[in-house]
């Protein structure tokens, strides 16, 4: 009899232990096709390898990119000259101009990336007499080709919001795809998380 009831408790002691290791696996099952699944999604929804790229002389567009990277993810990087800028307003002004009127490429500080990974490209800038400034050409034009590749324009400025600068980049980069830029003015400033995060939701991020 007591053979019997130990032969019984044995029984059950496995039936249970196989229940509850079917209960895990089955468990352990679900959360990595979750997983799966959410890497899928993200993946879907990720327009290829993204670059932040941006010039900031007074730190507002650096502000910005920042933000935008924190949204999208991907790389970002800053643009310098190789030159420095002058730090007073009225001389950077007049460096701007002279710039402009020479259809200059200012040279750029180190090694430019191969973007040949990248598909989206954030390209930010300060607007300098309602254009992007020169040296934002020097980097688009170091690519032979921006083909197959879209990129995000963003700025910062006093009023001028884009200014004339889009279609400068446009002719910088013939054939890559623009996307709906976003100007953000100084005195906007505060609201740019705000701005930032409502532009990248339209934009399909
Ligand atoms: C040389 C120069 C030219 C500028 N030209 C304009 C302009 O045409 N329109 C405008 O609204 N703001 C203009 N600004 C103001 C800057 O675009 C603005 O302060 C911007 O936020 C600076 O960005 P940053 O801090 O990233 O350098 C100019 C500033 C400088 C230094």
């Amino acid at each position: 009899m007591k053979r019997i009831a130990i032969v019984i408790v044995t029984i059950g002691i496995l039936i249970l232990g196989g229940v509850v290791i079917s209960m895990y696996e089955n468990n352990h099952k679900s959360q990595s096709n979750r997983s799966s699944a959410t890497v899928t999604k993200s993946h879907t929804n990720h327009k290829g390898k993204t670059l932040v790229v941006y010039l900031s002389r007074t730190g507002h567009t650096q502000e910005v990119a920042q933000l935008i990277h924190r949204e999208v993810g991907g790389d970002l990087l800053r643009l310098t000259t190789a030159k420095s800028y002058p730090k007073k307003y009225q001389d950077m002004l007049a460096t701007a101009q002279s710039e402009q009127d020479a259809n200059a490429r200012p040279k750029l500080r180190g090694t430019l990336p191969n973007l040949d990974d990248y598909q989206t490209i954030f390209l930010g800038y300060p607007i300098w007499w309602n254009k992007n400034p020169m040296a934002i050409n020097t980097f688009l034009n170091h690519y032979h080709s921006l083909e197959g590749k879209t990129i995000y324009p963003f700025t910062t400025s006093g009023s001028s919001g884009l200014g004339s600068s889009v279609s400068e980049l446009k002719k910088n980069a013939p054939e890559a795809e623009f996307g709906k830029g976003l100007p953000i003015t100084d005195d906007q400033m505060t609201r740019a998380p705000e701005l930032v995060k409502n532009w990248v939701k339209e934009i399909g991020f």
